[in-house]
């Protein structure tokens, strides 16, 4: 028999009868049963999950020497204990296992298990697990349009609108409008101008989708420059009358028009 499957119930029958034969002694007369189960719970979480429940994956040579300490954290990988169940009903020892869950199990266990599907829960972002990460390799952001994401990163559903499409046969002035438009405007609606970037599902409300159809029908070149030079009250779009001149401003509605805008609904 392996030792994961000894059940919790043949364990406290052990530890309050005893093993006959055996210099397993009786605890009754010690331990009442809340204390049993206690310490049963103890021994499952920490000895029998840290040998038993190992994988295929957590082992030394993908990384996890000793994978046995995060032993606490067991039940909340494997769903035995809920994320959400309330912190007063763990054990002090639970309640470090949580923590550590979701300090450093979560990014790739999820939730594993909760009692409750929250807003919590839902697949908008509330949190992006890669500290640091930058979509651009060069700190030269404004001017490149840098393609190499790194494999990790670019799992991401994000990583997608962080790059700029590659138009060909641009005038002049869309040029320096993409830049532009690269440079200052794709940080919240995306390089790709769809708001289904990173920071742009942070936003309330979101960037608007400048390739929506139905969002931009009837957009025209004057409405454009005149929402960039003006920004919308009570969003988070700015006005961009103080950091770019009126050619800059023109530009990038050039762009903007050009490459996202669909077409059927674009009045000039
Ligand atoms: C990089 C991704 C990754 C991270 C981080 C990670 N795990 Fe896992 N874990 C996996 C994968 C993949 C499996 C499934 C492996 C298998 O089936 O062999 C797994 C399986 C497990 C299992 C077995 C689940 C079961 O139902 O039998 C446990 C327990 C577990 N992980 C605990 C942890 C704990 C505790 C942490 C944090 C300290 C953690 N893992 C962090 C990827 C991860
Ligand atoms: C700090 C975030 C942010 C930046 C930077 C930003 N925008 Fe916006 N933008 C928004 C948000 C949010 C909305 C949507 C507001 C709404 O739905 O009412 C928006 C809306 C728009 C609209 C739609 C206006 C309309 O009337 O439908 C256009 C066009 C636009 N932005 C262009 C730009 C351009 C061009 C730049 C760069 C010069 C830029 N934005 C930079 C956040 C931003």
């Amino acid at each position: 028999m392996q030792l994961s499957d000894l059940s919790r119930e043949a364990m406290i029958k052990v530890v309050t009868e005893g093993r006959e034969g055996s210099a397993m002694m009786s605890f009754a007369a010690v331990l009442n049963r809340a204390e049993i189960e206690a310490v049963v719970d103890y021994v499952r979480d920490v000895f029998i999950a840290g040998d038993g429940i190992n994988t295929r994956y957590h082992i030394p040579a993908n990384g996890w020497e000793d994978h046995q300490r995060y032993a606490p954290a067991f039940p909340f990988a494997t769903g035995e204990i809920a994320l959400d169940t309330p912190l007063e009903q763990l054990t002090p020892l639970q309640q470090e296992g949580r923590q550590l869950f979701i300090s450093a199990c979560v990014t790739c266990h999820d939730r594993s298990k909760v009692e409750e599907e929250g807003e919590w829960w839902s697949p908008r972002a509330v949190s992006f697990p890669r500290g640091g990460y930058s979509n651009k390799a060069s700190s030269t952001v404004a001017l490149t349009f840098e393609r190499d994401l790194d494999a990790l990163s670019s799992a991401t559903p994000f990583a997608r609108h962080e790059i700029a499409p590659e138009v060909a046969g641009l005038t002049p002035q869309q040029r320096l409008g993409e830049q532009i438009f690269q440079a200052n405007c794709a940080f919240c609606h995306g390089a790709t101008a769809t708001g289904r970037n990173w920071v742009g599902s942070f936003l309330q409300p979101p960037p608007r989708d400048l390739t929506d159809a139905e969002a931009m029908a009837g957009m025209t070149h004057q409405r454009l420059t005149q929402v960039i030079t003006e920004g919308l009250v009570d969003t988070t779009m700015p006005a961009w009358r103080g950091v770019l001149s009126r050619e800059e401003i023109d530009a990038v509605a050039a762009y903007v028009m050009r490459v996202f805008v669909p077409r059927s609904d674009r009045t000039q």
